[in-house]
């Protein structure tokens, strides 16, 4: 069927989106990992290839299906996580929604670890993660829109404008993830726009509400900013 232009402002556009969390291994089984079901990133990839996006989104182990018309790259770590991004570039967007593990440890045991009776557990080595927002922000092929989130459990505002500046972003989707807001694992999602031109409070919105906006503003954006 034709669709009428305006109703896929998107087409031809490749978006790169990272979604979900990682798994950091530590043994054969075990991991560590942040909190993230996927569900405001997976939203946001429909919502892009519904206006006509060409979305490769990066996945980390989420229990929800794939988004469909959307490319999806299932991997485990940051670091797969980072290399997949990388291999999508160039794009014209990036949106990294992603809850990437903070820290890795250093260096994973081959076999399961087991306790140790009369002794307590060995410590854990950690290192940290390639910041891949970081890295695509300040990237030779940058995209034109990069996208952050801030997960925020206070100073939402503050946080987030200083995660705009520090990962060389265009916009920061910023939330507070805090337990009793019910966010995290939750339908709905309150956000702040944050970009150079100041704050955007959206309301209370399904988190397909805020996907479906946030890709009308990205298309906005992209039309408004070169060819
Ligand atoms: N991010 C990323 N790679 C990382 C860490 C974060 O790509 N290793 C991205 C997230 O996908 C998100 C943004 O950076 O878009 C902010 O993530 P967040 O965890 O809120 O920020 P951090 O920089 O990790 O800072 P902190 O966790 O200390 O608040
Ligand atoms: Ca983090």
């Amino acid at each position: 069927a034709l669709l009428f232009p305006a109703a896929r402002p998107l087409a031809g556009r490749r978006i790169v989106m990272t979604s979900g969390p990682t798994h950091e291994p530590i043994d054969p089984v075990r991991y560590i990992a942040n909190r993230s079901s996927g569900r405001q990133g997976h939203a946001i990839a429909a919502a892009l290839a519904r206006l006509g996006a060409e979305v490769t989104l990066v996945s980390g182990p989420v229990t929800i299906p794939d988004p469909q018309g959307v490319k999806v790259i299932h991997v485990e770590r940051a670091e797969e996580m980072r290399d997949a991004v990388l291999a999508a570039l160039p794009a014209d967007a990036a949106v990294m929604v992603a809850a990437v593990a903070d820290w890795r440890v250093a260096s994973q045991a081959g076999q399961k670890i087991k306790k140790q009776e009369g002794e307590g557990p060995a410590p854990l080595h950690l290192t940290e993660n390639p910041d891949i927002l970081k890295t695509v922000g300040h990237h030779p092929l940058r995209p034109r829109l990069v996208v952050g989130f801030a997960a925020e459990t206070q100073d939402v505002e503050e946080n987030g404008r200083a995660k705009l500046a520090r990962k060389g972003a265009d916009l920061i989707v910023a939330n507070d993830v805090s337990p009793e807001t019910g966010i995290m694992g939750g339908t709905r999602n309150r956000v702040k726009i944050i970009s150079r031109d100041g704050i955007d409070d959206w309301p209370d919105l399904a988190k397909d509400e805020v996907a479906a906006r946030l890709a009308a503003l990205i298309a906005e954006r992209l039309q408004g900013s070169g060819a």
